[in-house]
């Protein structure tokens, strides 16, 4: 059985940190005081995630807690606790959508359509090639941009159906679409274009304030 209390996926049979996530394990782990390196677990969890495809076997959950000398079922609770961490293999592109309230009145109901219609499979599945797995979460934090997904670690928002679609087949291109706003607005600024500022400041205001800046040094 895995740590969550299900079938144990296929996985590997050992696991230890490559030389570079070792540099920075233990980097992290000098963060923190002597006898406090178990505040590591969850920087180093993810690390060995991230090594292994993006998801963490038992035997790399076990390789994390003697390596920061705690009980493993503790690491086991971290590890079934937070759901940045999964448990089983996920897609090469790891689709997050969020469905929260502000994305849902935003249209989230149209990416998740539009991810089932484009990879043809439901919510926590993956497609039979491996290349995505598409999962629904709770608020990504990026309401403002609302509705988004989180592909592995770059966030798309201002999605749409269309616009999903044109990013999943992007990425099945093997192309990495440049992370933000799809709709083409900077960052979180106006959809409609500026609301306040609009009027350019007077040249005789600015020469005025450069000057009394240059007399203020
Ligand atoms: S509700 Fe979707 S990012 Fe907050």
């Amino acid at each position: 059985m895995s740590a969550n209390g299900t079938a144990a996926p296929e996985g590997p049979k050992e696991f230890a940190f490559e030389p570079e996530y070792l540099e920075r394990a233990k980097h992290i782990i000098a963060k923190y005081p002597p006898g406090k390196q178990a505040s590591a677990v969850m920087p180093l969890l993810d690390l060995a995630q991230r090594q292994n495809d993006n998801w963490l076997p038992r035997v790399a959950m076990d390789y994390v807690a003697d390596m920061l000398e705690m009980p493993r079922i503790r690491v086991y609770e971290v590890a079934t606790f937070y759901t940045m961490y999964n448990l089983k293999p996920v897609g090469k592109h790891f689709v997050q959508v969020c469905t929260t309230t502000p994305c849902w009145l935003r249209g989230s109901d149209e990416v998740v359509k539009a991810c089932e219609r484009k990879l043809g499979i439901g919510l926590g599945e993956t497609t039979p090639d491996g290349q995505f797995t598409v999962i629904e979460v709770e608020c990504l934090g990026a309401c403002v941009n609302a509705p988004m997904v989180q592909i592995n670690d770059d966030y798309y928002e201002d999605l749409d159906g269309p616009s999903t679609e044109k990013l999943l087949d992007a990425l099945a291109r093997g192309e990495r679409p440049v992370a933000g706003p799809v709709s083409g607005r900077q960052t979180s600024s106006p959809a409609g274009g500026l609301t306040s500022l609009k009027t350019p400041v007077p040249k005789s205001n600015s020469a005025q304030t450069a000057s009394s800046t240059q007399g203020d040094d």
